[in-house]
């Protein structure tokens, strides 16, 4: 079903690059510091889905309606992303901007560099062009009041994409994934591999690596682990040595890989230079999970495998996942959540107020939940649109990922994302 989606995106990357060759829509970037071309996202061979494969545009992406594109031509989304440093965002950028111009949208989309008076200095950019409504990946979720603010007084929607944008009500919809769930899948994961259940006196040790405080999506992932978790360390079966057991002990600022890096060399060298064996890596994404392998085979002295989690299927850990060197990653079909964004975005700028409704009139082949409880912003629940993320591990790279139509499977013998 996935593969349908897939073909259908990358169907409408073709429409909307012959779009762009007639002159239809404009992309600026230029206001931000890593401004993302969408030429660099894909290579024309790359784009192009093998016609077997290719959905009916009917079935899944509806062709937008001849003149509702062309009306479209009179509005521009602005899309800001965090930054280009992060694999995933590239992604991100890139599904959104061509999709919402294969509907005719003209796109402005910015990268701030992980910089968050970046960010608010490229949002503020995007409302002083009249965009028509806002798509938002914030770097700081504490940080955008002001200037969200600035935009609901412009009559600007905003949707906040992948992480939930805090204390403002400008906010209309949240798009994401069932962010606790990828840290339960973790959790999971991490019983099943170690059969915790049976485990009986045997003990296993264990480090935990979160994500950006910055980021609500972080606690959500550490939360949904450690949670699933907590009964085996309640009992001893899991232990802690390094004794870091809360987020704010764990978090990596920026996601960041060599600071993950850094942080569990630490963890090595006070606690298992003599011979402890680490038997689990519990690390929130691939970006922390890459800096924590990176430590594991420069500094522990152990033979075993340490089991490592991840998230996001970045390329690099990908690689890890089909050599063993990384157990598992959480993967969030990013192209769906394009989907979920711009047919929701699409419905707002048509006059509608859109709920659940949406997901039954779409005709998504990919599960969202419609949820109006779980994300409080601080100024109330924002209602979400929540899909849903899949384990992925060297036995099911194939079936998941590359039959898919989400990566191909290089004659390297890794997976090489599509986009
Ligand atoms: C996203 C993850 C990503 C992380 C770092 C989170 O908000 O949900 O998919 O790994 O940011 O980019």
């Amino acid at each position: 079903m996935k593969k349908k989606v897939v073909s259908a995106i990358l169907s409408a990357a073709m429409v909307a690059s012959l779009i762009t060759g007639c002159g239809g829509s404009a992309s600026n970037g230029g206001a931000a510091s890593e401004a993302a071309p969408a030429s660099e996202a894909a290579p024309a061979s790359e784009a192009a889905a093998p016609a077997s494969e290719a959905a009916p545009a009917s079935e899944e992406a509806p062709a937008a309606d001849a003149a509702d594109t062309a009306a479209n031509g009179d509005m521009t989304i602005g899309i800001a992303m965090p930054t280009k440093s992060l694999e995933r965002w590239n992604r991100d950028g890139s599904y959104l901007e061509e999709q919402f111009k294969a509907k005719g949208y003209n796109v402005e989309l910015t990268y701030s560099d992980n910089k968050i008076d970046q960010q608010v200095k490229d949002i503020e950019g995007l409302i002083a062009d009249n965009v028509n409504l806002l798509v938002v990946a914030a770097i700081d979720g504490e940080s955008l009041s002001q200037v969200l603010a600035e935009a609901k007084e412009s009559g600007i929607p905003v949707l906040s994409y992948d992480r939930l944008i805090m204390n403002t009500d400008a906010v209309s919809y949240y798009i994401s994934f069932d962010n606790y769930t990828v840290g339960t899948l973790q959790g999971q994961y991490v019983i099943d591999q170690l059969d915790l259940d049976n485990a009986g006196d045997k003990t296993y040790n264990i480090e935990f690596t979160a994500g950006d405080p910055a980021d609500n999506n972080a606690g959500f992932f550490f939360n949904g682990a450690y949670d699933t978790l907590k009964p085996y360390i309640d009992k001893g079966t899991l232990v802690i040595p390094s004794g870091q057991s809360s987020f704010e002990q764990v978090a990596t600022k920026q996601w960041d890989t060599a600071t993950a890096m850094t942080r569990m060399q630490n963890i090595l060298a006070s606690n298992y230079s003599d011979g402890t064996q680490l038997d689990v890596a519990l690390c929130s994404n691939d970006s922390t999970a890459l800096g924590v392998t990176q430590a594991i085979e420069s500094d522990y002295a152990g033979t075993n495998t340490v089991i490592i989690t991840g998230q996001d299927g970045d390329e690099a850990n990908l690689a890890n996942v089909v050599d063993g060197k990384q157990s598992m990653t959480v993967y969030k079909a990013v192209a769906n959540e394009a989907v979920a964004t711009i047919d929701l975005a699409d419905a707002i700028l048509k006059g509608e107020t859109p709920d659940a409704g949406l997901i039954d009139n779409a005709g998504w082949s990919f599960d969202c939940a419609y949820d109006t409880e779980s994300y409080d912003n601080g100024t109330g629940v924002i209602p979400s649109y929540l899909l849903v993320p899949t384990v992925v591990t060297k036995d099911n790279i194939q079936t998941e990922l590359v039959d898919t139509g989400y990566y191909t499977m290089g004659d390297d013998g890794y997976p090489h994302p599509v986009q």
